[in-house]
């Protein structure tokens, strides 16, 4: 049976086996997905395995995507440009790394139907899904990137790769139409991000890249101020999506039944 995998650490939480298996069944297709816990050093014996036709395809998650890129033959354009690889396949003899983050981003916008042109943009978090999102936000016109991270040296580290971004110290006070949360702040419980809802103005977006919980205090807050807000979900389900186009070339399904499936 064809075998597929998600890798990353932590690994526990992650909703591609859910998602992939579900669209295997649905489209017909024999074969599996699973998770794996895996740290850098055992890359390269994964990296094996594809080669000897053991596994299919893989999923690279937090925090591998830019560590797999040594053991990779041939990068998409947009995989090299972002640095991070999230899907991996043999073709031919060799393993080629694409970026499916980007398209989840994009299509989760669209999904939304939210209109980023002209648009003033903070992103919050300087992490591995940064650099794809600054590439997604870049094909829609928007007026003006903003990054702001804690560690502001990380920040200064991407505005490298995309030099026409702008950098805030974190904290402080900065004017957006669309505010995306990439930090970690969120999966917990009692994660707080300061906003202050009384300067910020009135219709905002807010976007969580988060997805596990559903509803962060950031989304939260920003719906009891009447702002719109969108959890990380569509983006998740649209990067898988595009992953498993490539490896099977069938398009799956993404219909309201299987957002209330992945919400359960
Ligand atoms: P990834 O694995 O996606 O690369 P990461 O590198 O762990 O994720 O990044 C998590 C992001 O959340 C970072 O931007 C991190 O800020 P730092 O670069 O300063 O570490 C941010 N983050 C995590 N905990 C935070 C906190 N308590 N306050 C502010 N930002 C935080």
């Amino acid at each position: 049976m064809k075998k597929f995998i998600v890798i990353g650490n932590p690994i526990d939480h992650s909703l591609s086996p859910k998602l992939h298996n579900y669209w295997l069944k649905n489209c017909g297709i024999t074969a599996n997905y699973d998770k794996t816990e895996i740290d850098k050093n055992s890359l390269k014996d994964f990296i094996i395995k594809i080669k000897n036709d053991e596994i299919q395809g893989a999923n690279i998650t937090v925090p591998l995507k830019n560590d797999i890129i040594k053991y990779i033959d041939d990068l998409s354009d947009e995989a090299k440009k972002t640095q991070s690889v999230n899907t991996i396949f043999k073709k031919g003899n060799r393993i080629v790394g694409h970026n499916t983050d980007i398209a989840g981003f994009e299509l989760a916008i669209r999904h939304v139907k939210y209109d980023l042109e002209g648009k003033k943009v903070l992103i919050l978090g300087a992490g591995g899904v940064v650099p794809s999102i600054i590439y997604a936000l870049q094909k829609f016109k928007v007026n003006k990137i903003i990054l702001s991270n804690r560690t502001m040296s990380k920040a200064e580290e991407i505005k490298k790769r995309f030099n026409n971004i702008f950098i805030k110290e974190w904290g402080s006070e900065i004017e957006f139409d669309l505010i995306i949360n990439a930090t970690s702040l969120g999966l917990k419980q009692n994660d707080q991000i300061k906003i202050d809802f009384d300067k910020i103005g009135k219709n905002k977006f807010f976007f969580d890249v988060i997805y596990n919980p559903r509803e962060t205090n950031f989304l939260k807050m920003a719906k009891n101020n009447n702002h719109k807000a969108e959890n990380g979900l569509m983006m998740f389900i649209y990067q898988a999506h595009q992953a498993f186009t490539l490896w099977h070339k069938i398009m799956p399904t993404i219909d309201d039944k299987l957002i209330d499936f992945m919400n359960k």
